[in-house]
């Protein structure tokens, strides 16, 4: 847990490559962590669903239309669910052609193997666990993978990975199945509301719209269940002015789809 302690210690908000450095590569998949990483970025975010047959797969939305050729190879699957299809019919799907002709032929990574790329570049991992209704036990799936591979008992791994979602019963369930694992909560509870989130959830990752300093700084006066200060990440900001601003507002982290303008932009700051 060091490293994830130390994120924002120094002062400057630590960067985090939203779906990889999606403004930049296709959004999810191996080249955009790539991509993130060749310009000097450790901590990514991914959001992790489920297919028909019960298997992790990384993509955002709860359909593979917008960033896969779904709709080409299986005209008659309307409206192109994740949850129908299988890892096998998913593994045939483009999802880099709709991003540039460059990333043709990038498949949708299996969670396995996301995490395997992951460990490889020693990189960090900001997880989220998307449309958890959709997926009844995909809490527990999930950090069944992750301890399949290491990542739960592993120190130097357990420091380097953060699970959060939109739903607080599910981040409410990854810290009770796996209490050492660093958690956060996307959304903006009210302040009255923050000393419960408190004994589940180490973050609070609001959209950088609804906050300013008097939030940031009443989140900071809560300790989590790690006995640390909570810690305040925000999204989606991709151009230097709001960069600076929600440096300003003392925020930990800013997850951004444009990883190197943001750094330009706190550097200066
Ligand atoms: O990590 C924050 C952000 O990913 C939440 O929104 O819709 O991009 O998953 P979304
Ligand atoms: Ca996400």
């Amino acid at each position: 847990p060091s490293e994830v302690r130390a994120a924002g210690a120094a002062g400057r908000p630590v960067v985090v490559a939203h779906r990889g450095a999606c403004a930049y590569a296709p959004e999810n998949t191996l080249p955009a962590i790539d991509k993130a990483a060749a310009l000097g970025f450790s901590w990514m975010e991914n959001d992790v669903q489920r297919t028909k047959d019960g298997r992790l797969v990384v993509l955002h939305d709860d359909s593979l239309r917008r960033t896969t050729d779904v709709e080409r190879v299986f005209p008659n699957r309307s409206p192109w669910k994740v949850k129908d299809f299988t890892a096998a019919e998913i593994a045939r799907l483009d999802a880099g052609s709709w991003f540039s002709p460059a990333y043709a032929g990038t498949r949708v990574p299996t969670l396995d193997q996301y995490m395997r790329r992951i460990e490889h570049n020693h990189e960090k991992l900001l997880l989220e666990i998307k449309n958890p209704e959709l997926y009844p036990g995909i809490e527990r799936q999930t950090l069944k993978l992750l301890r399949n591979d290491g990542w739960l008992d592993r120190p130097h791994l357990t420091g380097r990975l953060i699970v959060q979602s939109f739903s607080a019963d599910s981040v409410r369930t990854v810290h009770r199945l796996a209490p050492a694992v660093t958690t956060a909560f996307l959304g903006r509870p009210g302040t009255a509301e923050l000393s419960r989130y408190a004994g589940f959830t180490d973050m609070i990752n609001p959209s950088y719209g609804t906050i300013g300093s008097a939030y940031v700084s009443a989140v900071h006066r809560f300790t989590g269940p790690h006995g640390r200060r909570l810690k305040v990440y925000t999204w989606t900001v991709d151009d230097a002015a709001h960069a600076r601003t929600v440096a300003g507002y003392g925020v930990d982290g800013v997850i951004t789809d444009r990883p190197d303008v943001v750094r330009s932009a706190l550097k200066a700051a």
